[in-house]
């Protein structure tokens, strides 16, 4: 029988209990979220207890990862009800540090970790610092938690690169695990964000998904790339998006594939509607 979910703010407790784990022989899976847990967070959680003896989740909204005028304040805090999903999701553990816990110095005077030109481009060039403040963020909670896998979702595709090379950068001993985007069942994947659409809003998000797939396609019967992403970017402004980009890129490094260069790419969407920043992508 599994063991109750256990909850601390407090990172040498962690520490200890992981600790405690590993010298009775279990693998530990780490699930780093920023909360409003829905089913894609706990497909992830499943995913590290298919591989981990134990899981652990954090809970933590990361100031460092929020430019000036973003939505940091007002990103939904729902922690009990977070635990309860982790709970019945098979969660060991739950780290919620405060933001002391993980920036002792404050946030102005904390260490940076920068990714360069993988974080630089695409939704990094949209929102300046966002990814050294993942990477950041990241990194301290690998080093306080200490797992033997760490489990991230595929929607947020330059994210999940960005960590794999910093944990490969800074020789971490942890394995980087991509999981696969859950999607409500008109294909939206499935973000915290969504919940800022209006019920109109949330009707015409699907587009988004819809484009993807029309740019996997258009690219599959051979058509020119660069077509291909200004069709998809005037197909979502004429649905009402604002957009950030629309791109196709090679998915192991994000480069401009160059005709060339034949490996698997990736088409990817980043595009407000309403109050919300949507992105997805789909693998070509
Ligand atoms: O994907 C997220 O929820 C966050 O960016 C992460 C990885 C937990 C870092 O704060």
């Amino acid at each position: 029988m599994r063991s109750e979910l256990q909850r601390t703010a407090i990172a040498a407790e962690v520490r200890a209990r992981v600790a405690q784990w590993r010298r009775a022989g279990d693998r530990i899976g780490f699930v780093p979220t920023m909360g409003n847990l829905h089913a894609g967070h706990h497909a992830l959680v499943a995913a590290a207890r298919a591989r981990c003896e134990r899981v652990v989740a954090s809970v933590f909204v990361n100031p460092t990862q929020f430019g000036p005028n973003e939505d940091y304040a007002a990103y939904p805090r729902t922690i009990e009800d977070d635990a309860a999903g982790l709970t019945a999701a098979g969660c060991d553990l739950l780290f919620e540090p405060t933001v002391a816990e993980l920036y002792p110095f404050g946030v102005a005077a904390s260490v940076r970790v920068h990714v360069p030109l993988l974080g630089d481009g695409l939704c990094g060039a949209f929102r300046p610092g966002h990814f050294d403040g993942v990477a950041t963020v990241v990194s301290k909670l690998f080093h306080l938690v200490q797992p033997d896998l760490a489990f991230f979702g595929r929607k947020d595709f330059q994210q999940l690169r960005v960590i794999e090379r910093m944990t490969r950068d800074l020789g971490l001993d942890i394995e980087v695990v991509g999981v696969d985007t859950v999607r409500e069942p008109d294909g939206l994947a499935m973000s915290s964000r969504n919940q800022y659409l209006s019920a109109e809003e949330r009707a015409r998000a699907v587009e988004i998904h819809r484009t993807l797939l029309a740019m996997r396609e258009a690219v599959g019967q051979g058509r020119d790339r660069v077509a291909v992403e200004k069709a998809a970017l005037d197909r979502l402004t004429a649905a009402g998006f604002r957009v950030d980009y629309a791109a196709i890129r090679c998915a192991e490094d994000l480069a401009e594939p160059a005709a060339e260069r034949r490996e698997a790419w990736v088409a990817l969407v980043a595009a407000r509607l309403g109050k919300a920043r949507l992105i997805d992508n789909v693998l070509i």
